[in-house]
Protein backbone atom coordinates (compact mmCIF):
# COMPACT_ATOMS: atom_id res chain seq x y z
CA UNK A 1 0.00 0.00 0.00
CA UNK A 2 2.20 2.63 -1.23
CA UNK A 3 1.94 5.98 0.34
CA UNK A 4 -0.74 4.72 3.04
CA UNK A 5 -4.69 6.13 3.70
CA UNK A 6 -3.32 8.80 5.99
CA UNK A 7 0.34 9.18 4.97
CA UNK A 8 1.36 11.96 2.57
CA UNK A 9 1.70 10.12 -1.03
CA UNK A 10 4.80 12.76 -2.38
CA UNK A 11 6.99 14.17 -3.68
CA UNK A 12 7.33 12.35 -6.71
CA UNK A 13 9.17 13.51 -10.17
CA UNK A 14 11.99 15.61 -10.97
CA UNK A 15 13.66 18.70 -10.27
CA UNK A 16 13.73 20.46 -13.69
CA UNK A 17 16.89 23.19 -14.17
CA UNK A 18 15.81 27.30 -14.10
CA UNK A 19 14.88 29.55 -11.54
CA UNK A 20 12.00 31.76 -10.47
CA UNK A 21 12.14 34.87 -13.58
CA UNK A 22 10.92 38.13 -13.06
CA UNK A 23 8.82 37.42 -16.77
CA UNK A 24 7.23 34.61 -15.53
CA UNK A 25 6.48 35.90 -12.58
CA UNK A 26 5.10 39.21 -14.27
CA UNK A 27 3.39 36.57 -16.47
CA UNK A 28 1.44 34.84 -13.93
CA UNK A 29 0.37 38.25 -11.89
CA UNK A 30 -1.34 39.21 -15.02
CA UNK A 31 -2.88 36.49 -16.23
CA UNK A 32 -4.29 35.94 -12.20
CA UNK A 33 -6.31 38.82 -12.81
CA UNK A 34 -8.22 37.25 -14.66
CA UNK A 35 -9.32 36.14 -11.12
CA UNK A 36 -10.51 39.97 -10.57
CA UNK A 37 -13.42 39.60 -12.36
CA UNK A 38 -14.89 36.40 -10.75
CA UNK A 39 -14.39 37.94 -7.10
CA UNK A 40 -16.02 41.33 -8.15
CA UNK A 41 -18.65 39.41 -9.12
CA UNK A 42 -19.22 37.43 -6.17
CA UNK A 43 -18.66 40.41 -4.02
CA UNK A 44 -20.98 43.05 -5.31
CA UNK A 45 -24.75 41.21 -5.91
CA UNK A 46 -24.43 40.59 -1.93
CA UNK A 47 -24.54 44.57 -1.11
CA UNK A 48 -26.42 45.06 -4.17
CA UNK A 49 -29.36 43.20 -3.27
CA UNK A 50 -29.58 44.54 0.03
CA UNK A 51 -29.46 48.08 -0.98
CA UNK A 52 -33.32 49.48 -0.57
CA UNK A 53 -33.12 51.79 -3.33
CA UNK A 54 -32.10 48.38 -5.41
CA UNK A 55 -34.97 46.43 -3.92
CA UNK A 56 -37.15 48.90 -4.84
CA UNK A 57 -36.45 49.34 -8.26
CA UNK A 58 -36.19 45.80 -9.69
CA UNK A 59 -37.61 43.58 -6.82
CA UNK A 60 -40.63 45.66 -5.13
CA UNK A 61 -42.47 42.86 -3.73
CA UNK A 62 -38.97 42.13 -1.57
CA UNK A 63 -38.78 45.46 -0.73
CA UNK A 64 -42.33 45.48 1.07
CA UNK A 65 -41.95 42.08 2.37
CA UNK A 66 -38.75 43.19 3.98
CA UNK A 67 -40.36 46.55 5.34
CA UNK A 68 -43.64 44.67 6.46
CA UNK A 69 -41.75 41.97 8.45
CA UNK A 70 -39.03 44.13 10.48
CA UNK A 71 -39.55 42.64 14.01
CA UNK A 72 -41.19 39.20 12.82
CA UNK A 73 -39.12 36.22 11.68
CA UNK A 74 -35.54 36.88 11.07
CA UNK A 75 -34.79 34.08 8.87
CA UNK A 76 -37.05 34.09 6.35
CA UNK A 77 -37.10 37.88 5.63
CA UNK A 78 -35.41 38.13 2.18
CA UNK A 79 -36.75 34.49 0.74
CA UNK A 80 -37.33 35.44 -3.14
CA UNK A 81 -36.61 33.01 -5.80
CA UNK A 82 -36.39 36.28 -8.35
CA UNK A 83 -33.76 38.05 -6.40
CA UNK A 84 -31.69 35.20 -5.97
CA UNK A 85 -31.96 34.63 -9.86
CA UNK A 86 -30.48 38.11 -10.00
CA UNK A 87 -27.35 36.58 -7.94
CA UNK A 88 -27.43 33.06 -9.53
CA UNK A 89 -28.23 33.20 -13.29
CA UNK A 90 -24.65 34.44 -13.69
CA UNK A 91 -23.53 30.87 -12.64
CA UNK A 92 -25.23 29.04 -15.35
CA UNK A 93 -24.11 31.08 -18.31
CA UNK A 94 -20.31 30.45 -16.77
CA UNK A 95 -21.39 26.60 -16.35
CA UNK A 96 -22.01 26.55 -19.85
CA UNK A 97 -19.29 29.30 -21.01
CA UNK A 98 -16.57 26.83 -19.62
CA UNK A 99 -17.55 24.10 -22.36
CA UNK A 100 -16.90 25.99 -25.26
CA UNK A 101 -13.92 28.06 -23.72
CA UNK A 102 -12.25 24.18 -23.47
CA UNK A 103 -12.07 24.13 -27.15
CA UNK A 104 -10.75 28.01 -27.35
CA UNK A 105 -7.78 26.74 -24.99
CA UNK A 106 -7.01 24.08 -26.93
CA UNK A 107 -7.27 25.26 -30.90
CA UNK A 108 -6.15 28.65 -30.09
CA UNK A 109 -4.10 28.63 -26.88
CA UNK A 110 -4.86 30.23 -23.41
CA UNK A 111 -4.37 33.84 -23.92
CA UNK A 112 -7.68 33.91 -26.58
CA UNK A 113 -9.71 32.72 -23.68
CA UNK A 114 -8.88 35.14 -20.95
CA UNK A 115 -9.02 37.94 -23.83
CA UNK A 116 -12.49 36.77 -24.97
CA UNK A 117 -13.92 36.62 -21.49
CA UNK A 118 -12.75 39.73 -20.49
CA UNK A 119 -14.31 41.77 -23.40
CA UNK A 120 -17.56 39.56 -22.84
CA UNK A 121 -17.29 40.22 -19.04
CA UNK A 122 -16.95 44.50 -20.36
CA UNK A 123 -19.93 44.75 -22.01
CA UNK A 124 -21.91 42.89 -19.51
CA UNK A 125 -20.96 45.50 -17.17
CA UNK A 126 -21.55 48.40 -19.10
CA UNK A 127 -25.16 46.42 -19.54
CA UNK A 128 -25.88 45.97 -16.02
CA UNK A 129 -24.68 49.98 -14.76
CA UNK A 130 -26.95 51.11 -17.53
CA UNK A 131 -29.90 48.89 -16.52
CA UNK A 132 -33.89 50.08 -16.89
CA UNK A 133 -35.46 46.65 -15.76
CA UNK A 134 -35.05 43.04 -14.44
CA UNK A 135 -34.32 42.17 -17.90
CA UNK A 136 -31.23 44.20 -18.73
CA UNK A 137 -30.27 43.50 -15.64
CA UNK A 138 -30.48 39.21 -16.08
CA UNK A 139 -29.12 39.71 -19.40
CA UNK A 140 -26.12 41.67 -18.21
CA UNK A 141 -25.69 39.00 -15.31
CA UNK A 142 -25.64 36.43 -17.94
CA UNK A 143 -22.62 38.13 -20.22
CA UNK A 144 -20.43 38.28 -16.82
CA UNK A 145 -21.05 34.55 -16.42
CA UNK A 146 -19.87 33.98 -19.97
CA UNK A 147 -16.61 35.79 -18.96
CA UNK A 148 -15.72 34.01 -15.70
CA UNK A 149 -16.78 30.90 -17.64
CA UNK A 150 -13.96 31.73 -20.09
CA UNK A 151 -11.72 33.10 -17.70
CA UNK A 152 -11.91 30.57 -14.99
CA UNK A 153 -11.17 27.74 -17.53
CA UNK A 154 -7.76 29.21 -19.10
CA UNK A 155 -6.27 31.00 -15.91
CA UNK A 156 -5.71 28.18 -13.79
CA UNK A 157 -4.09 25.75 -15.96
CA UNK A 158 -1.78 28.74 -17.55
CA UNK A 159 -0.44 29.11 -14.08
CA UNK A 160 0.21 25.98 -13.80
CA UNK A 161 1.45 25.13 -16.98
CA UNK A 162 4.05 28.33 -17.19
CA UNK A 163 5.10 27.95 -13.30
CA UNK A 164 8.19 25.93 -12.52
CA UNK A 165 7.19 22.79 -10.25
CA UNK A 166 8.66 23.79 -7.14
CA UNK A 167 6.68 27.11 -7.07
CA UNK A 168 3.47 25.68 -9.01
CA UNK A 169 1.53 26.37 -6.04
CA UNK A 170 2.16 29.82 -5.18
CA UNK A 171 1.97 31.19 -8.74
CA UNK A 172 -1.38 29.25 -9.19
CA UNK A 173 -2.88 30.65 -5.78
CA UNK A 174 -2.45 34.23 -7.33
CA UNK A 175 -5.80 33.45 -9.32
CA UNK A 176 -7.36 33.09 -5.89
CA UNK A 177 -5.41 36.01 -4.34
CA UNK A 178 -6.90 38.09 -7.10
CA UNK A 179 -10.46 36.79 -6.69
CA UNK A 180 -10.42 37.49 -2.88
CA UNK A 181 -9.03 40.93 -3.83
CA UNK A 182 -12.15 41.38 -6.28
CA UNK A 183 -14.43 40.24 -3.28
CA UNK A 184 -13.07 42.79 -1.08
CA UNK A 185 -12.98 45.52 -3.48
CA UNK A 186 -16.60 45.28 -4.22
CA UNK A 187 -17.51 44.74 -0.74
CA UNK A 188 -15.45 48.67 0.05
CA UNK A 189 -17.35 49.81 -3.08
CA UNK A 190 -20.46 48.78 -2.29
CA UNK A 191 -20.24 50.28 1.51
CA UNK A 192 -19.27 53.64 0.08
CA UNK A 193 -21.98 53.61 -2.92
CA UNK A 194 -24.99 52.42 -0.51
CA UNK A 195 -24.24 56.44 0.44
CA UNK A 196 -24.72 57.58 -2.12
CA UNK A 197 -28.05 59.83 -1.90
CA UNK A 198 -30.75 59.52 -4.50
CA UNK A 199 -30.51 55.59 -5.26
CA UNK A 200 -28.19 55.58 -8.07
CA UNK A 201 -25.48 53.99 -5.67
CA UNK A 202 -25.83 50.00 -7.19
CA UNK A 203 -25.50 51.69 -10.24
CA UNK A 204 -21.99 52.54 -9.78
CA UNK A 205 -21.27 49.50 -7.92
CA UNK A 206 -22.23 47.19 -11.10
CA UNK A 207 -20.77 49.32 -13.83
CA UNK A 208 -17.67 49.49 -11.93
CA UNK A 209 -17.18 45.71 -12.81
CA UNK A 210 -15.54 47.24 -16.11
CA UNK A 211 -12.16 48.02 -13.96
CA UNK A 212 -10.87 44.46 -13.41
CA UNK A 213 -12.79 43.37 -16.98
CA UNK A 214 -10.28 46.03 -18.82
CA UNK A 215 -7.70 45.12 -16.69
CA UNK A 216 -7.68 41.43 -17.58
CA UNK A 217 -8.66 42.11 -21.37
CA UNK A 218 -5.63 44.31 -22.03
CA UNK A 219 -3.55 42.71 -19.95
CA UNK A 220 -4.31 39.35 -21.82
CA UNK A 221 -3.05 41.05 -25.25
CA UNK A 222 0.68 41.30 -23.83
CA UNK A 223 0.64 37.20 -22.48
CA UNK A 224 2.79 35.14 -24.36
CA UNK A 225 1.62 31.52 -24.73
CA UNK A 226 2.71 28.57 -22.75
CA UNK A 227 5.15 26.34 -24.29
CA UNK A 228 3.08 23.45 -23.18
CA UNK A 229 0.21 24.54 -25.64
CA UNK A 230 3.01 25.45 -28.02
CA UNK A 231 3.99 22.14 -28.59
CA UNK A 232 0.91 21.13 -28.67
CA UNK A 233 -0.15 23.33 -31.34
CA UNK A 234 3.13 22.48 -33.42
CA UNK A 235 5.14 25.57 -32.99
CA UNK A 236 8.36 24.21 -31.48
CA UNK A 237 10.77 26.75 -32.00
CA UNK A 238 8.81 29.38 -30.39
CA UNK A 239 7.76 26.40 -27.41
CA UNK A 240 12.21 26.34 -26.86
CA UNK A 241 12.84 30.24 -27.01
CA UNK A 242 8.97 30.31 -24.57
CA UNK A 243 10.68 27.96 -21.86
CA UNK A 244 14.62 29.50 -22.19
CA UNK A 245 12.55 32.67 -21.24
CA UNK A 246 10.36 31.47 -18.48
CA UNK A 247 13.33 29.82 -16.98
CA UNK A 248 16.17 31.73 -17.53
CA UNK A 249 18.03 28.94 -18.25
CA UNK A 250 19.65 27.71 -21.73
CA UNK A 251 19.37 23.93 -20.35
CA UNK A 252 15.67 23.48 -21.13
CA UNK A 253 16.34 20.07 -22.73
CA UNK A 254 14.75 17.93 -20.47
CA UNK A 255 11.70 19.88 -20.00
CA UNK A 256 11.10 20.66 -23.17
CA UNK A 257 11.57 16.79 -24.13
CA UNK A 258 8.98 15.53 -21.37
CA UNK A 259 6.89 18.24 -22.96
CA UNK A 260 7.03 17.12 -26.20
CA UNK A 261 6.60 13.54 -24.96
CA UNK A 262 3.32 14.26 -23.34
CA UNK A 263 1.82 16.13 -26.21
CA UNK A 264 2.77 13.13 -28.35
CA UNK A 265 0.85 10.89 -26.28
CA UNK A 266 -1.96 13.74 -26.05
CA UNK A 267 -2.21 13.48 -30.04
CA UNK A 268 -2.70 9.85 -29.69
CA UNK A 269 -6.17 11.00 -28.13
CA UNK A 270 -8.76 12.41 -30.62
CA UNK A 271 -11.53 12.93 -28.29
CA UNK A 272 -10.63 14.08 -25.30
CA UNK A 273 -14.17 14.50 -23.91
CA UNK A 274 -14.87 10.25 -24.69
CA UNK A 275 -11.51 9.52 -23.30
CA UNK A 276 -12.18 11.34 -19.95
CA UNK A 277 -14.24 8.47 -19.37
CA UNK A 278 -11.70 5.68 -19.44
CA UNK A 279 -10.38 4.15 -16.22
CA UNK A 280 -7.16 5.48 -16.29
CA UNK A 281 -8.18 8.84 -16.16
CA UNK A 282 -10.70 7.93 -12.98
CA UNK A 283 -8.95 9.48 -10.62
CA UNK A 284 -8.32 12.64 -12.01
CA UNK A 285 -11.93 12.63 -13.18
CA UNK A 286 -13.52 11.70 -9.49
CA UNK A 287 -11.50 14.93 -8.54
CA UNK A 288 -12.59 17.33 -11.23
CA UNK A 289 -15.77 16.50 -10.08
CA UNK A 290 -16.07 15.95 -6.45
CA UNK A 291 -13.23 19.11 -5.59
CA UNK A 292 -15.28 21.67 -6.75
CA UNK A 293 -18.29 20.37 -5.48
CA UNK A 294 -16.91 19.99 -1.84
CA UNK A 295 -15.06 23.48 -2.13
CA UNK A 296 -19.20 24.99 -3.06
CA UNK A 297 -20.66 22.66 -0.11
CA UNK A 298 -18.20 24.24 2.59
CA UNK A 299 -20.78 26.59 2.70
CA UNK A 300 -18.12 29.87 1.92
CA UNK A 301 -20.83 31.52 -0.42
CA UNK A 302 -23.10 31.43 1.85
CA UNK A 303 -21.17 34.30 3.81
CA UNK A 304 -19.51 35.53 -0.19
CA UNK A 305 -22.83 36.40 -1.09
CA UNK A 306 -25.04 37.29 1.66
CA UNK A 307 -22.82 38.58 4.07
CA UNK A 308 -24.49 41.80 4.43
CA UNK A 309 -27.82 39.74 4.26
CA UNK A 310 -26.63 37.55 6.45
CA UNK A 311 -25.87 40.22 8.82
CA UNK A 312 -28.68 42.18 8.59
CA UNK A 313 -30.53 38.63 9.14
CA UNK A 314 -28.82 38.56 12.45
CA UNK A 315 -30.26 42.17 13.13
CA UNK A 316 -27.29 44.27 12.31
CA UNK A 317 -28.16 47.58 10.87
CA UNK A 318 -27.82 48.06 7.07
CA UNK A 319 -24.50 50.29 7.18
CA UNK A 320 -22.98 47.45 10.12
CA UNK A 321 -23.80 44.35 7.84
CA UNK A 322 -21.87 45.71 4.83
CA UNK A 323 -18.97 46.70 6.91
CA UNK A 324 -19.21 43.31 8.34
CA UNK A 325 -18.87 42.48 4.94
CA UNK A 326 -15.72 44.44 4.33
CA UNK A 327 -14.63 43.08 7.73
CA UNK A 328 -15.17 39.12 6.49
CA UNK A 329 -13.12 40.20 2.87
CA UNK A 330 -9.93 41.11 4.56
CA UNK A 331 -9.87 38.26 6.43
CA UNK A 332 -10.06 36.46 3.02
CA UNK A 333 -7.02 38.38 1.25
CA UNK A 334 -5.01 38.21 4.24
CA UNK A 335 -5.49 34.35 4.66
CA UNK A 336 -5.08 33.20 1.60
CA UNK A 337 -1.63 35.08 1.26
CA UNK A 338 -1.44 32.17 4.64
CA UNK A 339 -1.32 29.53 1.85
CA UNK A 340 0.73 31.07 -1.02
CA UNK A 341 3.62 30.82 1.10
CA UNK A 342 2.92 27.41 2.58
CA UNK A 343 1.60 25.21 -0.04
CA UNK A 344 4.90 24.60 -1.58
CA UNK A 345 6.56 23.75 1.77
CA UNK A 346 3.83 21.97 3.90
CA UNK A 347 1.53 20.61 0.71
CA UNK A 348 -1.79 20.59 0.09
CA UNK A 349 -2.69 17.98 1.79
CA UNK A 350 -1.78 19.58 5.30
CA UNK A 351 -3.65 22.89 3.98
CA UNK A 352 -7.07 20.83 3.19
CA UNK A 353 -6.62 19.07 7.08
CA UNK A 354 -6.08 21.84 9.10
CA UNK A 355 -8.33 24.42 7.01
CA UNK A 356 -11.39 21.62 6.88
CA UNK A 357 -10.64 21.33 10.91
CA UNK A 358 -10.83 24.80 11.78
CA UNK A 359 -14.07 25.29 9.29
CA UNK A 360 -15.78 22.78 10.72
CA UNK A 361 -15.59 23.79 14.59
CA UNK A 362 -16.72 27.23 13.70
CA UNK A 363 -19.59 26.45 11.82
CA UNK A 364 -20.90 24.33 14.82
CA UNK A 365 -19.86 27.63 16.94
CA UNK A 366 -21.62 29.96 15.02
CA UNK A 367 -25.20 27.43 14.41
CA UNK A 368 -24.78 27.23 17.68
CA UNK A 369 -24.88 31.27 18.76
CA UNK A 370 -27.66 32.04 16.32
CA UNK A 371 -29.81 29.27 17.65
CA UNK A 372 -28.82 29.88 21.34
CA UNK A 373 -30.34 33.87 20.19
CA UNK A 374 -33.05 33.36 17.51
CA UNK A 375 -34.15 29.95 18.25
CA UNK A 376 -36.38 27.92 15.62
CA UNK A 377 -38.79 30.74 16.19
CA UNK A 378 -36.61 33.66 14.69
CA UNK A 379 -37.58 35.92 16.83
CA UNK A 380 -35.05 37.69 19.17
CA UNK A 381 -31.82 40.10 18.23
CA UNK A 382 -28.27 39.83 19.74
CA UNK A 383 -26.19 42.19 21.68
CA UNK A 384 -23.40 43.82 20.81
CA UNK A 385 -20.55 41.41 22.10
CA UNK A 386 -22.66 38.64 21.12
CA UNK A 387 -22.78 39.89 17.75
CA UNK A 388 -19.05 40.28 18.09
CA UNK A 389 -18.32 36.89 18.82
CA UNK A 390 -20.68 35.72 16.01
CA UNK A 391 -18.44 37.72 13.36
CA UNK A 392 -15.26 36.63 14.77
CA UNK A 393 -16.03 32.98 14.25
CA UNK A 394 -17.13 33.59 11.15
CA UNK A 395 -14.08 35.52 10.08
CA UNK A 396 -12.35 32.44 11.51
CA UNK A 397 -14.63 30.10 9.37
CA UNK A 398 -13.47 32.24 6.58
CA UNK A 399 -10.06 31.89 7.22
CA UNK A 400 -9.57 28.63 7.27
CA UNK A 401 -11.16 28.56 4.01
CA UNK A 402 -8.72 31.03 2.49
CA UNK A 403 -6.50 28.87 3.10
CA UNK A 404 -7.63 25.52 1.97
CA UNK A 405 -10.06 24.81 -0.12
CA UNK A 406 -10.62 28.40 -1.66
CA UNK A 407 -7.10 28.03 -3.40
CA UNK A 408 -6.92 24.64 -3.50
CA UNK A 409 -10.37 24.02 -5.33
CA UNK A 410 -8.60 25.52 -8.15
CA UNK A 411 -4.83 24.50 -8.14
CA UNK A 412 -5.51 21.06 -7.51
CA UNK A 413 -7.60 20.25 -10.52
CA UNK A 414 -5.44 22.16 -12.75
CA UNK A 415 -2.25 20.52 -11.83
CA UNK A 416 -3.32 16.71 -11.50
CA UNK A 417 -4.84 16.04 -15.56
CA UNK A 418 -2.73 14.98 -18.13
CA UNK A 419 -2.17 17.15 -21.41
CA UNK A 420 -4.81 15.58 -23.71
CA UNK A 421 -7.51 15.65 -21.20
CA UNK A 422 -6.73 19.13 -19.65
CA UNK A 423 -8.85 21.51 -21.07
CA UNK A 424 -11.65 18.88 -20.49
CA UNK A 425 -10.63 18.56 -17.26
CA UNK A 426 -10.73 22.30 -16.60
CA UNK A 427 -14.01 22.68 -17.95
CA UNK A 428 -15.66 19.74 -15.93
CA UNK A 429 -14.14 21.52 -12.94
CA UNK A 430 -15.20 24.76 -13.55
CA UNK A 431 -18.67 23.56 -14.40
CA UNK A 432 -19.32 21.63 -11.28
CA UNK A 433 -18.33 24.46 -9.35
CA UNK A 434 -20.53 26.63 -11.14
CA UNK A 435 -23.67 24.74 -11.00
CA UNK A 436 -23.04 24.35 -7.31
CA UNK A 437 -22.21 27.87 -7.12
CA UNK A 438 -25.65 28.29 -8.32
CA UNK A 439 -27.43 25.92 -6.35
CA UNK A 440 -26.43 27.30 -3.57
CA UNK A 441 -27.05 31.02 -4.63
CA UNK A 442 -30.59 29.75 -5.77
CA UNK A 443 -31.16 27.56 -2.44
CA UNK A 444 -29.81 29.67 0.41
CA UNK A 445 -32.61 32.18 1.43
CA UNK A 446 -35.10 29.41 1.31
CA UNK A 447 -32.51 27.26 3.22
CA UNK A 448 -32.35 29.65 5.88
CA UNK A 449 -35.76 30.48 5.93
CA UNK A 450 -36.35 26.78 6.63
CA UNK A 451 -33.19 25.16 8.12
CA UNK A 452 -32.57 28.17 10.24
CA UNK A 453 -29.27 27.60 12.42
CA UNK A 454 -29.15 24.26 11.29
CA UNK A 455 -27.78 25.40 8.08
CA UNK A 456 -24.51 25.93 9.63
CA UNK A 457 -24.39 22.56 10.96
CA UNK A 458 -25.32 21.11 7.47
CA UNK A 459 -22.39 22.86 6.28
CA UNK A 460 -20.44 22.01 8.99
CA UNK A 461 -21.54 18.07 8.21
CA UNK A 462 -20.11 18.30 4.57
CA UNK A 463 -17.14 19.64 5.54
CA UNK A 464 -17.07 16.50 8.10
CA UNK A 465 -17.31 14.28 4.98
CA UNK A 466 -14.62 16.18 2.69
CA UNK A 467 -11.95 16.38 5.20
CA UNK A 468 -12.39 12.47 5.79
CA UNK A 469 -12.05 12.08 1.73
CA UNK A 470 -8.91 14.04 1.26
CA UNK A 471 -7.14 11.98 4.06
CA UNK A 472 -8.13 9.42 2.47
CA UNK A 473 -7.91 10.12 -1.41
CA UNK A 474 -6.19 12.88 -2.74
CA UNK A 475 -2.48 12.03 -2.40
CA UNK A 476 0.38 14.82 -2.19
CA UNK A 477 0.93 16.81 -5.47
CA UNK A 478 3.43 19.44 -4.41
CA UNK A 479 6.74 20.08 -6.25
CA UNK A 480 5.84 17.11 -9.01
CA UNK A 481 6.41 18.44 -12.53
CA UNK A 482 2.38 19.05 -14.31
CA UNK A 483 3.35 16.17 -17.06
CA UNK A 484 4.80 13.88 -14.35
CA UNK A 485 1.76 13.50 -12.52
CA UNK A 486 0.49 10.32 -13.04
CA UNK A 487 3.56 8.69 -11.28
CA UNK A 488 1.48 9.99 -8.22
CA UNK A 489 -1.05 8.34 -9.11
CA UNK A 490 0.00 5.34 -9.70
CA UNK A 491 1.68 4.98 -6.31
CA UNK A 492 -1.44 5.85 -4.61
CA UNK A 493 -3.30 2.95 -2.21
CA UNK A 494 -6.41 3.38 -3.85
CA UNK A 495 -6.09 4.46 -7.11
CA UNK A 496 -2.82 3.03 -8.37
CA UNK A 497 -5.23 0.33 -9.95
CA UNK A 498 -6.47 2.03 -12.26
CA UNK A 499 -3.65 3.02 -13.63
CA UNK A 500 -1.26 -0.06 -16.29
CA UNK A 501 2.11 0.02 -16.13
CA UNK A 502 2.00 0.71 -20.01
CA UNK A 503 0.14 4.19 -18.94
CA UNK A 504 3.11 5.47 -17.65
CA UNK A 505 5.66 3.74 -19.98
CA UNK A 506 5.77 7.19 -21.85
CA UNK A 507 7.21 9.07 -18.84
CA UNK A 508 10.07 6.59 -19.04
CA UNK A 509 10.71 7.44 -22.45
CA UNK A 510 12.80 10.09 -21.80
CA UNK A 511 14.29 8.63 -18.95
CA UNK A 512 15.82 5.84 -21.09
CA UNK A 513 17.17 8.58 -23.55
CA UNK A 514 19.36 9.57 -20.39
CA UNK A 515 17.90 13.00 -20.24
CA UNK A 516 16.65 12.59 -16.63
CA UNK A 517 15.03 9.78 -14.09
CA UNK A 518 11.83 10.72 -12.06
CA UNK A 519 11.91 9.35 -8.59
CA UNK A 520 8.49 7.74 -7.43
CA UNK A 521 9.35 7.38 -4.21
CA UNK A 522 5.55 8.03 -3.09
C1 LIG B 1 -14.61 29.99 -4.85
C2 LIG B 1 -15.73 30.96 -4.77
C3 LIG B 1 -15.66 31.71 -3.46
C4 LIG B 1 -14.30 32.35 -3.28
C5 LIG B 1 -14.17 33.02 -1.94
C6 LIG B 1 -13.31 30.70 -4.66
O1 LIG B 1 -12.27 29.79 -4.68
O2 LIG B 1 -14.63 29.31 -6.08
O3 LIG B 1 -16.94 30.29 -4.93
O4 LIG B 1 -16.62 32.69 -3.41
O5 LIG B 1 -13.29 31.39 -3.42
O6 LIG B 1 -12.92 33.60 -1.77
Amino acid sequence: MAGGAFVDSGPAGKEYPGKLTLYVFFTCVVAATGGLIFGYDIGISGGVTSMDSFLQRFFPSVYEKEQKNQDSNQYCKFDSQLLTTFTSSLYLAALIASFCAATVTRVFGRKWSMFGGGITFLIGAALNGAAKNVLMLILGRILLGIGVGFANQSVPVYLSEMAPARLRGMLNIGFQLMITIGILCANLINYGTSKITGGWGWRVSLALAAVPAAIITVGSLFLPDTPNSLIDRGHDEAARNMLRRIRGTDDIDEEYNDLVVASMESKLVEHPWANILRPKYRPQLTMAILIPFFQQLTGINVIMFYAPVLFRTIGFANDASLMSAVITGLVNVFATLVSIFTVDKFGRRKLFLQGGTQMLICQILVGTLIAIKLGTSGEGSFGKTYAGFLVFFICLYVAGFAWSWGPLGWLVPSEIFPLEIRSAGQSINVSVNMLFTFIIAQAFLTMLCHMKFGLFYFFGGWVFIMTTFIAFFLPETKNVPIEEMILVWKAHWFWGRFIGDKDIAHIGKNVEMGKGKPKADA
